[in-house]
């Protein structure tokens, strides 16, 4: 997102005036000066970063939600336990516990939500939480599938609510740095990015051994508008898990597989940087299948990097394997690579900076210091980009109480997740299209328009 003259001046005057709620903006039982009061909804490994962060923002945090007792039953000790040790933020007793979303969205005293459950839930929960008048800050990918993406761009406009999405690469200054130097023209015309990350999701298949059901776990929650699998404690981990649950991310009916995971930061990046927030590719190119490929029947027989997306003006971008930079761009005169905590830019056959780690000598900052330095001068600093104060949840609350787009909008946050849905898509498919960014459909007669949507649709109410 650029930052225009307009937006920079009322950010600028909000940010020195008294903090007023304007009428009606929050829930009916929040008054004007009133800490906004939060609640969170899905509480595994994600979740306890998150609330770590926000028990330290300007909120009242006063409801957790899980279908999994026992870590609905840690979150609210968590919460508690903040508020004792730091009695100038709250009173401990006073978050509730909920097994059903639907209970805290009911609340009129709740003004914002943070959703972290795994991908299949994000929009239907976001939608809700948007049409009952709270402001949410959901985790990437922001949804499961590209016409949830299309609903939940058109639901956040239609109930005039705040969207965060949690690519917070966005909020990082590296990240930043990489997208302003490709905007501002430093290394010439772009003509092609990398992007690099793991492969796409997988078939379902089913644990080959019963596993007993955890007792406290509402699975016909958890896999809500999925179809009722088998229990598997390999999908919702036992207990209160220290691991990112991977098995969920790769599954055909609960994620898209690295493409949703890391694609959402890393093709999120690319678009950022590409000026594409507004829009995307043109194109999808499936990648060739090796004979590796096909005869892995557990990887669902399907490539596992190569698809290329082509946007407008011939620009391509590629999916390859995980490597030491997530986003690559090259344009005529050099490149810019970028990862959290590393950044590389060259110019021709000139190395500019790099940092990637402490063995290479020097710092994160002075690498970023000294491209900037050189190249985001007075007569070339055109475009600036949207730079978060305090970090990526900071700047949900901000912009809740500003009601300014946040940085990770939904528009932002909508076309990274169609980006991410399109290159899996092309995977599980085996499939080359033509893409229009503006209508969100397959274009010149190619694609299948059941594949925007979840296959063999949604189980019982939970349709998006
Ligand atoms: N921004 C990042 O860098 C980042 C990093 C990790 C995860 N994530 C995202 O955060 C989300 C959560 O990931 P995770 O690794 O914490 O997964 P997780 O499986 O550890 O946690 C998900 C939690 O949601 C709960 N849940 C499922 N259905 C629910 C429902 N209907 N109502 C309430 N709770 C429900 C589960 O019981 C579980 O406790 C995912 O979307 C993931 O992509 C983002």
């Amino acid at each position: 997102m650029t930052t225009s003259r307009r937006t920079f001046l009322k950010r600028a005057s909000l940010a020195s005036a008294p903090f007023i709620l304007p009428t009606r903006i929050w829930a009916a039982d929040t008054k004007p000066n009133d800490k906004p009061r939060m609640a969170f909804i899905g509480l595994g490994i994600q979740s306890r970063g998150l609330l770590g962060n926000f028990l330290h923002q300007d909120v009242t945090v006063v409801a957790m939600c899980d279908v999994d007792t026992t870590r609905r039953e840690d979150g609210i000790k968590r919460v508690d336990d903040f508020y004792k040790s730091h009695p100038d933020k709250g009173i401990p007793g006073n978050c509730k516990g909920y097994n059903d979303f639907r209970d805290v969205l009911a609340r009129k005293d709740i003004d914002l939500v943070c959703i972290a459950t795994p991908d299949h839930w994000h929009a239907y929960i976001t939608i809700a939480a948007m049409a009952a008048g709270k402001d949410v800050y959901c985790e990437k990918p922001l949804t499961y599938n590209i016409h949830e993406a299309a609903a939940v761009m058109a639901a956040a406009k239609r109930y005039k609510r705040i969207l965060q999405t949690g690519a917070m690469q966005r909020s990082s200054f590296e990240f930043l740095t990489a997208a302003e130097l490709v905007r501002n023209g430093c290394i010439g015309t772009i003509k092609h990015v990398d992007c690099n990350f793991g492969g796409p999701s997988r078939p379902h298949a089913d644990p080959k051994e019963e596993i007993p059901m955890e007792p406290g776990l509402d699975w016909d929650l958890w896999c809500g508008g999925a179809p009722l699998v088998k229990y598997n404690d390999k999908l919702s981990p036992r207990g209160v898990h220290n691991f990112f649950p991977m098995v969920w991310r790769m599954n055909d009916l609960f994620g898209s597989g690295y493409c949703g995971d890391w694609g959402a930061h890393h093709l999120d990046i690319a678009q950022w940087g590409l000026g594409m927030d507004q829009s995307g590719p043109v194109k999808v190119i499936r990648a060739e299948r090796s004979e590796k490929d096909k005869a892995n029947t557990e990887l669902g027989g399907r490539a596992q990097s190569g698809v290329v997306l082509e946007f407008a003006g011939g620009i391509t971008l590629k999916h390859n394997p995980f490597s030491v930079f997530g986003t690559i761009f090259h344009g005529t005169e050099g490149t810019v690579s970028v990862n959290r905590g590393k950044f590389e830019m060259t110019r021709g056959t000139e190395l500019i900076s790099r940092f990637t780690k402490k063995e290479d000598g020097g710092s994160l900052d002075g690498a970023l210091a000294k491209a900037r330095k050189a190249f985001l001068t007075d007569s070339t600093y055109k475009t600036k980009l949207y730079k978060t104060k305090g970090g990526h949840p900071a700047d949900f609350v901000a912009c809740a109480k500003s009601r300014l787009p946040a940085c990770s909008n939904e528009d932002v946050g909508g076309r990274a997740a169609i980006l991410c849905h399109l290159c899996n898509l092309s995977y599980v498919r085996d499939a080359s299209f033509d893409w229009d960014p503006v209508k969100n459909t397959f274009a010149n007669g190619t694609g299948n328009a059941g594949w925007l949507a979840r296959d063999g649709g949604y189980r019982k109410k939970w349709s998006v």
